[in-house]
């Protein structure tokens, strides 16, 4: 194969679907490939170990430069930093470890200039333990006012000194700690799904409701285009606050789980009202603004309902991202996704990667199931082969990027980088790691400073050398100035790719499969580029086209095991 130097190049405007609704631009969320920055670890200006705003803003062309639509930015709120930011204390103000307001404002309009939307995350589902609300109800005895924002009762036993009920915490332990009261009296327990510091809001709660409100026209009005909602599966739960045992396949999120009823902490109907509120306050607006869904919920057709033309525009397919490397459930999982979310109006999403899950060019190597929030370490089972798992990440990218709908990338999968496995014991800071004993390594290892210059301090991080958690010594291999211009790079295959599907508007697109090439191969047409990935071992002999893309360099014409081409069809 070689390329066709007299190819011309497609106009997308004349591909482009029309606005539903003006009928004229098309609407950007439906086809725009998200780039997930997340703060603490992307680019660190002041030299403290720990990522800022500012840095973001100075290496924002890079991403541009890739080719992304948006980006979205986890949180960067005032916070104790006990989950990480997703612990707020303030959901108005920049914590004083990544800046300003004023550089917020900054790198909002730098983004602006290079044509990117910005996103950033909101986390209702609970505060932190630090935040003046949570703090109220603690001075504030039973049945106060206070209180009534979070989820108090007492508890069992005749003292009231057992666990109101059984619920678990998604990061190990019981859902539920017990204060001391003001007097200095053992007292009530409030919820928790996730970490002590994180109290759960009771969003029955209508002064809950309307503060939540506010924080969304404080951020639209600073000129965001869109929300991304933390736990936005967990925010209502079930009447009573019945005791509940997950089946042993259940994810830390609720994920794998197809029971008729969902467990009554997660995926209760009751949350779509509030997003419908949500979506009244966004829409009016001027310009597209958006609310993408973090809900681990099975199956896609119930996560549909996330994305009714009245709620949200998007929700994370984590169906999608967990469906491994084996064409049969690559191919269901197209196919389910895109009739369940079409079916709403909504486009698919797809995701590999993020901040709670170990990196895809580790994942998909590993040899043994790893069920999400898990991690792994040292002493983990069925550890991967580094470079099986980069071939298939690979892959499974290029497979990923050729699909209609919307893509999420999770900052540094564009460098191939696998997950951080040998950190030390003592640099591990996911509350998952300290609420389960070490029994689980949690999220630690995808969460490491990106590389930016292979001969810098702390790979370019920043100057110091600093880093809040250690960079393992061989990542200069994967620093962008290394694999910039380097046509055999991870980095310039995802420039590719997000190139291509730009030229060919892949993201409007739609899916024709194509038969004749065998169980673990999945090959499918999107307009005019044929796609051909090979989950197996045996050769794929491929048709003889232009080549546009290959995640292996391609000497004859059969496609290796492990590697995804796009052919000019
Ligand atoms: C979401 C976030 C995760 C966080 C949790 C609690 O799942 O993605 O990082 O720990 O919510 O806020």
């Amino acid at each position: 194969m070689s390329l066709d130097e007299t190819a011309q190049p497609i106009d997308p405007q004349t591909l482009a679907p029309l606005d539903t609704v003006t009928g004229l631009e098309p609407e950007w969320w439906r086809t725009a490939v998200i780039y997930q920055i997340y703060p603490r670890s992307f680019a660190d200006s002041d030299g403290d170990g720990i990522g800022d705003l500012p840095g973001i803003t100075r290496r924002l062309d890079s991403l541009a430069d890739l080719g992304v639509d948006a980006i979205w930015l986890s949180p960067f709120f005032t916070s104790p930093q006990k989950d990480a930011g997703y612990d707020v204390a303030d959901y108005c103000d920049v914590d004083p470890l990544f800046g300003t307001l004023a550089d917020f404002d900054i790198l909002r309009q730098k983004a602006t200039d290079l044509g990117l939307r910005v996103i950033v995350d909101i986390v209702p589902n609970h505060t932190s333990s630090a935040h003046p609300w949570f703090e109220a109800a603690l001075v504030d005895g039973p049945g106060s006012e206070a209180r009534s924002h979070y989820l108090f009762r007492d508890g069992r036993g005749d003292r009231g000194e057992l666990p109101p009920n059984n619920w678990q915490s998604v990061f190990g332990g019981d859902a539920w700690t017990r204060i001391t009261e003001a007097d200095g009296t053992p007292g009530q327990w409030y919820l928790h799904l996730f970490d002590s510091s994180q109290p759960d809001l009771d969003w029955n709660d209508e002064w809950v409701r309307e503060q939540f409100l506010s924080v969304l026209r404080f951020w639209l009005d600073r000129g965001v285009d869109g929300f991304r909602v933390d736990v936005a599966h967990g925010m209502i739960k079930r009447p009573g606050l019945p005791d509940y045992t997950p089946p042993a396949d259940a994810g830390s999120m609720g994920g794998g789980q197809e029971a008729a009823e969902p467990p009554p902490y997660w995926a209760q109907d009751g949350v779509h009202e509030i997003y419908r509120s949500w979506r009244t306050v966004l829409d009016s607006y001027p310009g597209d603004r958006i609310l993408v869904a973090e809900a681990w919920v099975d199956p896609l057709s119930k996560l549909a309902n996330w994305v009714r033309p009245d709620e949200m525009h998007q929700a994370f397919n984590f169906s999608y991202l967990e469906s491994g490397w084996k064409a049969s459930s690559i191919r269901r999982v197209i196919d389910d996704s895109l009739e369940v979310f079409a079916s709403v109006g909504a486009p698919s999403t797809w995701v590999l990667s993020n901040h709670d899950v170990v990196r895809h060019a580790s994942r998909l190597g590993l040899t043994v199931e790893n069920p999400q929030g898990a991690g792994i370490g040292p002493k983990s089972k069925g550890l991967p082969d580094r470079a099986i798992g980069l071939a298939r990440a690979r892959a499974a990218s290029a497979v990923m990027l050729a699909l209609p709908g919307s893509a999420y990338l999770y900052q540094g999968e564009e460098l191939g980088l696998p997950e951080a496995i040998d950190l030390p014991d003592e640099a591990r800071q996911d509350p998952t790691w300290f609420r389960t004993e070490g029994a689980r390594y949690g999220r630690d290892g995808c969460r490491v400073p990106l590389p930016w210059e292979a001969a810098s301090p702390a790979f370019g991080f920043n100057t110091t050398g600093e880093s809040w958690l250690p960079q393992p010594s061989d990542w200069a291999a994967y620093a962008r100035d290394t694999e910039t211009g380097d046509p055999s790079s991870t980095l310039e295959l995802y420039r590719l790719a997000l190139d291509t599907r730009s030229r060919f508007n892949l993201g409007a697109g739609s899916i024709e499969w194509l038969t004749g090439y065998g169980p673990e191969v999945v090959a499918f047409r999107n307009g005019d580029v044929t796609v051909i990935a090979n989950t197996g071992a045996v050769p794929v002999e491929l048709p003889v086209a232009e080549e546009l893309l290959s995640t292996v360099p391609l000497d004859g014409a059969a496609l290796p095991g492990d590697a995804t081409v796009w052919l000019r069809a």
